[in-house]
């Protein structure tokens, strides 16, 4: 299949690609089976998506069972049975006092809602100046214009530029090699950094803005773990000035950092939070904004045969993605996935920082079953030396992930310790290797 086909691949370099093309045309477990027949061990669960491995047969059972009974429902003034248990279920592994759930179809479309749902909220509670949102460098929040807006990371942006929304800024970003380099879970050093807020709010005004949106452990830019402190002095921050705070939990919900939540093991909470990756182990792609009573309430307020939300997709709570969330979640509690996958995690952090010294290596970074090891970039060519690496693993039967120079790990809730060495010695070879 070397000649070029239709298909457009998102996020890839498609004319590399398809010189010598990549394909998986099954999976089981933990791996993947290429086209050619080669099976591969996926050290990145999905696309962060998929911690209770592929193909679970609970899952694709309940899959199955769901697209024969009800394939499809309208969503709009009517529903299905299994949204409504869906969102009962997701608020069982929520925050106390989150017990509103708003299902969307990706992460991208999560965070777009919840930024909606924070304008939506200081409107219906006479607050309609606070219309700023702000967000922090170097974050995801997925590829639509909320998101890609409060979004942080250049590459993303910058094509775009001119169509960002305007009224948002962003709080500085966490990461400081010289302070932090090598910290295993959190970094001591870089609460203050929170202090940034600060710095908006005098500028603005507090009472003019509308949210802050965080990942809690950012993902995508390549695995930064907030420093001890950080998320509650956040926190406070927002309660200060009256500001609703946002956790981006598409990755680090359901498991991926042992617990339900971030806001669960760090103990802060948020006012929105946004998930989707986990909530269906990535069989049906879903997404979900779950949101504290007080603002739900709010809505609620005018005529009650009034639309109180002007916000939705075809696919809101599509009953088959339902189904597959069901499943997911039943599945989490018999295998007691996230105390697993705590169980884990000193283990994970052995065998990743294991690779300190190897070449090219200048940090690793690690929380939860989420790891990051950044190369020094080569001369002129940024990004080439991970890419590089992530192609000789690819080689050696191993998925992982590279973000430019930074290569990602996001290992099944219940890997291996086996299969963490796997891992780690597959690229540990790639990276003397490669130049
Ligand atoms: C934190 C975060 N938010 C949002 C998204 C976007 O999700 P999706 O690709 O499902 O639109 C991602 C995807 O990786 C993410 O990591």
């Amino acid at each position: 299949m070397s000649q070029e086909q239709a298909f457009w691949l998102p996020f890839t370099a498609n004319r590399a690609f398809w010189k010598s093309p990549r394909v998986i045309r099954a999976a089981h477990g933990h791996h993947y089976i290429t086209e050619d027949g080669r099976e591969l061990l996926d050290g990145f669960s999905g696309l962060w998506t998929s911690g209770l491995g592929h193909c679970h047969p609970k899952i694709v059972e309940a899959v199955r069972e769901q697209v024969g009974t009800l394939d499809y429902g309208m969503g709009f003034q009517v529903t299905n049975d299994k949204a409504i248990a869906l969102a009962n279920e997701v608020t069982r592994f929520a925050p106390p006092g989150m017990n509103k759930v708003f299902f969307t179809n990706s992460g991208s479309e999560a965070a777009d809602t919840a930024l909606k749902i924070a304008l939506a909220y200081h409107r219906a509670r006479g607050e309609g100046q606070r219309t700023r949102l702000i967000g922090r460098e170097r974050g995801y929040h997925g590829v639509n214009f909320g998101g890609m807006s409060v979004g942080g990371i250049p590459a993303n942006r910058k094509v775009f530029s001119a169509a960002l929304l305007p009224g948002v800024d962003h709080i500085r970003h966490t990461h400081s090699l010289p302070d932090m380099a090598f910290s295993r879970g959190q970094p001591t050093w870089g609460a203050h950094l929170a202090d940034d807020l600060e710095r908006l709010a005098a500028l603005h005004d507090g009472s003019n803005i509308a949210a802050v949106i965080v990942e809690p452990v950012a993902g995508s830019t390549g695995i930064l773990v907030p420093p001890v402190g950080y998320l509650q002095r956040l926190r406070g921050i927002c309660d200060k000035y009256g500001i609703l705070l946002i956790f981006d939990e598409v990755i680090t919900a359901f498991g991926r950092i042992g617990a339900p939540f971030a806001a669960t093991r760090f103990d802060v909470m948020p006012d929105i939070i946004t998930t989707a990756k986990g909530l269906t182990n990535g069989v049906i792609p879903m997404g979900a904004v779950i949101v504290r009573d007080g603002i739900h309430q709010a809505l609620m307020d005018g005529p009650d045969k009034v639309v109180e939300l002007f916000h939705g997709y075809t696919y809101s709570g599509h009953p088959v993605a339902a189904a597959a969330g069901l499943a997911t979640m039943q599945v989490y509690r018999e295998e007691d996935a996230f105390a697993r996958a705590l169980a884990l995690e000193p283990a994970f952090e052995e065998a990743i920082h294991a690779l300190s010294g190897e070449p090219h290596v200048i940090d690793i970074r690690n929380f939860g079953l989420m790891g990051g090891i950044e190369l020094a970039p080569r001369d002129g060519a940024p990004g080439m030396r991970g890419f590089d690496v992530f192609l000789k693993c690819f080689e050696r039967g191993l998925v992982i992930r590279n973000g430019g120079d930074i290569l990602q790990f996001s290992p099944f809730l219940d890997s291996s310790v086996d299969e963490l060495a796997q891992i780690f010695d597959t690229v540990r070879t790639a990276l003397r290797e490669v130049d």
